[in-house]
């Protein structure tokens, strides 16, 4: 049990990659907050996962609703040993069409989100004194760009970023900053994927998911669960000396 007595934050967490690290975390015997912008779905996770879990709501781009949920976890739990930054959104479009609204919605939620919530964890920790362990979602988008996924890509390249800028800032108070880049994964947001890649690209639904996963070294499209051992050694103290990195977990799609 690598993770015994820690409590962890998931945002996110009611589905898709989110509710596979939280289950994960339960395993290895910690204690997770499912927070979730969909609350009702979170607190279904929360309570199929077990282990004293329980379901907060949140909307990773309010920082009153991001100082709420710490202050809750903080009450229920008495603080907060491992943030989880996975909450994100997907849009693409053609470059010249963009919508304002649609960049920014992704950038609240993927990119002010992912520093807010840092940041709200990040002085919770340093005021226990404990340390404690930041892990942030970016995305093979974040690697380069894509034609019609310009605002995604940009904000996954910001979440690679900040993790390098809060992985330096924050590890003198024992917090590691790190991420995961995932590649193609089967959740919900690849079916909403897969949607705007038949509208954009006049295919077929289903198409796109087809010929990304046989794209993918490993031979299919990742798992939610694929990414669950990156996400413990990253929470434990296995990790202690990794700081600001962001690793690749993608069935071999990126190098670096
Ligand atoms: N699925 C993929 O192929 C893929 C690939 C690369 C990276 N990722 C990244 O992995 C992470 C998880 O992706 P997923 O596929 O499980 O996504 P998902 O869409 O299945 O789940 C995302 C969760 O975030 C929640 N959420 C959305 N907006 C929120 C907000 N404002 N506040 C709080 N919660 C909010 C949703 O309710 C949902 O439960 C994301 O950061 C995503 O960008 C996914």
């Amino acid at each position: 049990m690598r993770l015994n007595g820690k409590t962890a934050i998931v945002t996110g967490g009611a589905r898709g990659i989110g509710a596979a690290i939280a289950a994960g975390f339960v395993r290895e015997g910690a204690r997770v907050c499912v927070a979730d912008i969909e609350h009702a779905e979170a607190q279904k996770t929360a309570s199929v996962i077990g282990g004293g879990s329980f379901a907060v709501p949140l909307d990773v781009t309010n920082t009153h609703s991001i100082a709420a949920c710490v202050a809750e976890v903080e009450k229920v739990a008495g603080g907060v040993d491992i943030l989880v930054n996975n909450a994100a959104i997907f849009d693409m479009g053609p470059l010249v069409d963009i919508p304002e609204k649609s960049y920014d919605r992704v950038f609240a939620v993927n990119v002010k989100g992912v520093l807010f919530m840092m940041q709200a964890v990040a002085k919770s920790m340093i005021a226990r004194g404990q340390g404690g362990k930041i892990i942030n979602f970016a995305s093979q988008a974040g690697r380069r760009g894509e034609p019609l996924v310009a605002v995604y890509c940009a904000s996954k390249a910001a979440v690679i970023s900040l993790t390098q800028s809060a992985g330096l800032a924050l590890i003198k108070h024992g917090i590691n900053v790190n991420g995961i880049s995932p590649g193609v994964v089967d959740t919900p947001m690849w079916d909403h994927v897969d949607g705007l890649f038949a509208k954009y690209e006049n295919r077929p639904l289903g198409e796109k998911k087809r010929l990304v996963g046989e794209g993918v070294p490993y031979g299919r499209m990742g798992l939610p669960e694929d990414h669950v051992g990156c996400a413990i050694f990253l929470a434990s103290s296995e990790s202690d000396y990794v700081v600001a990195q962001t690793f690749n977990v993608d069935g071999g799609q990126w190098m670096n």
